[in-house]
């Protein structure tokens, strides 16, 4: 667009300003549609800026200290029964899940294999209404945006660490019509993310060292969860690694909202008991 049809564009939108249009413009004019509708709560209606210094025209700043956020409940399903997959994610979505977190690993960026698109393919084939996360532990996550679009993931969350412009790939994720995660193994600093905020839905602090399920949680890493909840109190913020019943209370009231739980959900006796239980932790955080 050019400059001047650009502010003048701007201009009128500030003249009826809701308080929320700026990333609705930006979204509808940048983003193919999501492919599924689930809400994603407030990060798809404004940008993340820190407390101190969101100056928006539309007066978002008024609302940006007001806890909007909601709690959910993703599974991984990494140390379910693969061979039944299908069947062990429909379980866990009719025992009250919210979302499922699928784990991609290349083999490369952590020391284990996982699956890839045509495995996400197949169960979106069989799921068609749930919201999906893939988890990319992958050297090259640019590579897999568009077949992973294609096969219906709505959040793409991938590692900063081995991306040379983390900007473009969150762009290419959102032209192909998905939200970007963005995720920080144990031994990356929370700064490292900071400048990428604005265009990421949702950012995961790994609490373990990502590559297999079942390793204890690092309590260590709350301060970079409390980091970002102080100064992005509008952002959804996702732990994942050894987070269970034990482990939960830690994580929700460092201001963690999106909680993976992989062996202790999966391999719970009453999974619903465990998924509701840990969500009614985070939400007792929120409000
Ligand atoms: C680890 C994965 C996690 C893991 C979670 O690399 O990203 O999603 O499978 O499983 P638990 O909860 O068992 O640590
Ligand atoms: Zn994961």
């Amino acid at each position: 667009m050019y400059p001047a049809c650009f502010a003048i564009r701007m201009f009128s939108l500030c003249l009826r300003c809701p308080g929320s249009h700026c990333l609705r413009y930006k979204t509808s004019k940048l983003r193919a549609p999501a492919p599924l509708s689930l809400t994603l709560t407030r990060t798809t209606a404004s940008p993340h800026r820190p407390v101190s210094s969101q100056t928006n025209c539309c007066g978002c700043q008024k609302n940006s200290k007001k806890m909007s956020i909601q709690a959910k409940i993703g599974p991984s399903i990494l140390n379910a029964d693969l061979a039944n997959l299908a069947a062990e994610s429909q379980k866990l979505l009719d025992n009250g899940a919210d979302y499922l977190h699928l784990d991609v690993m290349d083999g490369n960026f952590v020391p284990n294999l996982t699956f890839g698109h045509p495995m996400v393919k197949c169960l979106r084939n069989k799921i068609k209404d749930a919201f999906f996360e893939t988890h990319m532990m992958v050297d090259n996550p640019e590579q897999w945006i568009a077949p992973m679009a294609d096969a219906g993931v709505n959040l793409y969350t991938f590692h900063i660490e081995p991306v040379e412009d983390v900007a473009k790939v969150s762009r290419k994720i959102q032209e192909a019509g998905m939200k970007v995660g963005l995720a920080l193994k144990p031994g990356t600093k929370v700064e490292e993310v900071q400048k990428y905020i604005d265009i990421a839905d949702l950012v995961l602090i790994m609490t373990v060292e990502p590559g297999f399920g079942g390793q204890s949680f690092m309590a260590d890493m709350m301060p970079k969860v409390e980091w970002l909840r102080k100064n992005y109190p509008n952002l959804d913020i996702e732990v994942d690694g050894g987070v269970g019943p034990k482990t939960i209370d830690c994580c929700a009231k460092s201001g963690a909202n999106w909680i993976v739980s992989g062996t202790a959900v999966v391999g719970a006796s009453d999974q619903r008991k465990v998924i509701s239980d840990m969500r009614g932790v985070v939400q007792s955080y929120i409000k």
